[in-house]
């Protein structure tokens, strides 16, 4: 028994020591951390339990028959973050270069299959370089076996990817397919396929950074949810978001109690809003004094920043804010902005988030570049999301909800449960300058005339009354008592029930 015992922590050792002394401390030179390390910070303490230690690789090609490491690069299993149930599997670059063999691939599935089976949210720490090169097809099986499990997993329980090194080739479209991806700042990237092959193809000469790097996916490409400084913000960022999101489809959020009195009051959003109508003002410090303890998390800050994406809660349960951003492109829709808040939608539907939205947009942004990108199909993207969604939907018209953005904005058309103005909204097809412009196109010549027509199109049109009198806002309220509204509001729908007809799925203009 004894000698078992020995073998047996021979064997952890074995594991523990990963790629060996010498690539541990090249990891810990560039700033990273190891596959275990990651996973103690993300877990609470000493509740991580570790899967299939002892699994190796099936090779014999290319020496590897001899060349075994056990845990064949990926530490995988469960433990807590706040006591609330997570699985959790971690690449480690320092065996094989976190190469995905068939082993490495089975280790994976079982954790993804677990979290299904448990309703439990999934992690995916990524540091590797794709398919083990000695090994061929079987690492290509693995990842269509993975992806399979992405993709049944999607809208059932929440999937998470952190990007803590290289993620390439085979790699990158797990995490494409799970709910949020973030980086860490400089130490991290993520392409197809990699410099050297697009110097071949191509003839273009990049680094990693300039192919695949956070600012590439975080800012440009909205691959990415958001990019942290090193490994350790990285993970505690993540358990802070894990805390808004329920186990899987089948529960609520978890309510957390709140020492942040939902009749609060908050006078300064009273003057929020600038006299002059064309001037901007944060969206942001709407959602700061209107969520609980000013607490958000926000999903995708440096993409698509004429809308704000994000995670907070209302005396104490989670929501989630979309808001149009009037410092950014006078928070305009366009592409990127349609994109982003469509895919954050979905999620909250998805996950029974009620979604509390923000309104001050002046339409949709014109011109060539954004007709010849598909605006019409990117921005339907928003409309249908809206439109589908059967959570608790509460809408603020702050300023002005002009044209098409109007409706797609969580109007009452799309089943707003509840559809509030401020005093200083402005409901209309366009801005009066605009609409005057068109409808009196003969006295454009004539300034005083115009001024005139301008006047009377802002005194009709630039207020909530016109939509209120129909019944498309339920009430107009003063800014100070947002919260409050909210509030009540959503505790009044916390039984809602609308179903979608019968169907096998959607057609979202994808
Ligand atoms: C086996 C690999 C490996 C791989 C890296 N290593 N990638 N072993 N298969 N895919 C090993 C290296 O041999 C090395 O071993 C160790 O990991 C560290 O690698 P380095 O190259 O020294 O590290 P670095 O300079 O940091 O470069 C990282 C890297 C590079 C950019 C990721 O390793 C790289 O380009 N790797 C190959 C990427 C790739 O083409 N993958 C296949 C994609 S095709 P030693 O023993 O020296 O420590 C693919 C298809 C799947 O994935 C499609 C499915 C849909």
């Amino acid at each position: 028994m004894k000698e078992i015992i020995h073998a047996l922590e021979q064997k952890r050792e074995a594991a523990r020591a990963g790629g060996g002394r010498r690539r541990m401390e090249a990891q810990h030179a560039k700033g990273k951390l190891m596959a275990r390390e990651r996973i103690e910070l993300l877990l609470d303490e000493g509740s991580f339990e570790e899967f299939d230690m002892f699994v190796e690789h099936r090779a014999h090609e290319f020496g590897m028959a001899e060349n075994k490491v056990p845990g064949d690069g990926v530490v995988t299993g469960w433990g807590t973050v706040n006591g609330r149930l997570v699985y959790v599997f971690s690449k480690d670059f320092t065996v094989f270069g976190g190469s995905l063999s068939g082993a490495h691939a089975q280790k994976i599935c079982k954790v993804q299959e677990m979290a299904m089976r448990s309703g439990a949210p999934i992690v995916g720490i990524f540091d590797a370089g794709g398919a083990r090169i000695q090994e061929g097809v079987e690492s290509l099986a693995g990842y269509a076996d993975i992806f399979l499990k992405n993709i049944l997993s999607s809208g059932v329980i929440p999937q998470i990817s952190v990007i803590m090194g290289p993620c390439a080739g085979g790699d990158v479209y797990s995490p494409a397919m799970t709910d949020f991806i973030f980086m860490v700042k400089d130490t991290s990237y993520m392409y197809v396929t990699g410099p050297d092959v697009v110097k071949t193809v191509t003839n273009e000469t990049v680094t990693h950074d300039e192919l695949g790097g956070w600012r590439v996916h975080a800012a440009k490409s909205g691959v990415a949810d958001g990019a942290f400084d090193n490994d350790f913000e990285a993970l505690g960022q993540m358990r802070r978001l894990i805390d808004f999101l329920p186990g899987s489809n089948r529960e609520k959020p978890p309510m957390r109690p709140s020492f942040d009195d939902p009749k609060r009051e908050e006078p300064s959003l009273d003057r929020l809003i600038p006299d002059n109508p064309n001037k901007p003002y944060d969206m942001k410090e709407l959602i700061e004094k209107v969520a609980d303890e000013g607490d958000f998390f926000e999903i995708s800050p440096d993409f698509g920043k004429n809308i704000v994406t994000g995670f907070g809660r209302m005396d104490g349960a989670p929501v989630g804010f979309v808001a149009n951003q009037p410092m950014s492109l006078a928070g305009v829709l366009d592409i990127d902005a349609s994109r982003k808040a469509a895919r954050f939608v979905r999620f909250c539907d998805a996950f029974n988030i009620p979604i509390i939205t923000f309104v001050d947009v002046p339409g949709f942004l014109p011109g060539t570049k954004q007709e010849q990108g598909g605006l019409i199909k990117h921005g339907a993207k928003l409309l249908f999301a809206y439109g589908e969604a059967t959570v608790p939907k509460i809408t603020v018209v702050t300023r002005k909800a002009y044209g098409g953005a109007y409706d797609v904005m969580s109007s009452k058309h799309l089943r707003g449960d509840f559809n509030y103005a401020w005093p200083s909204a402005e409901i209309a097809v366009m801005g009066a300058k605009g609409a005057v412009e068109i409808i009196f196109r003969a006295d454009i010549g004539d300034p005083d005339k115009i001024a005139q027509r301008t006047k009377e199109y802002q005194d009709r049109f630039a207020n909530p009354f016109v939509a209120a009198s129909l019944g498309y806002l339920d009430d107009v309220i003063m800014p100070r008592e947002t919260r409050r509204r909210i509030c009540r509001a959503l505790k009044a729908l916390e039984k809602k029930k609308v179903e979608n007809p019968w169907k096998k799925h959607d057609n979202i203009p994808l």
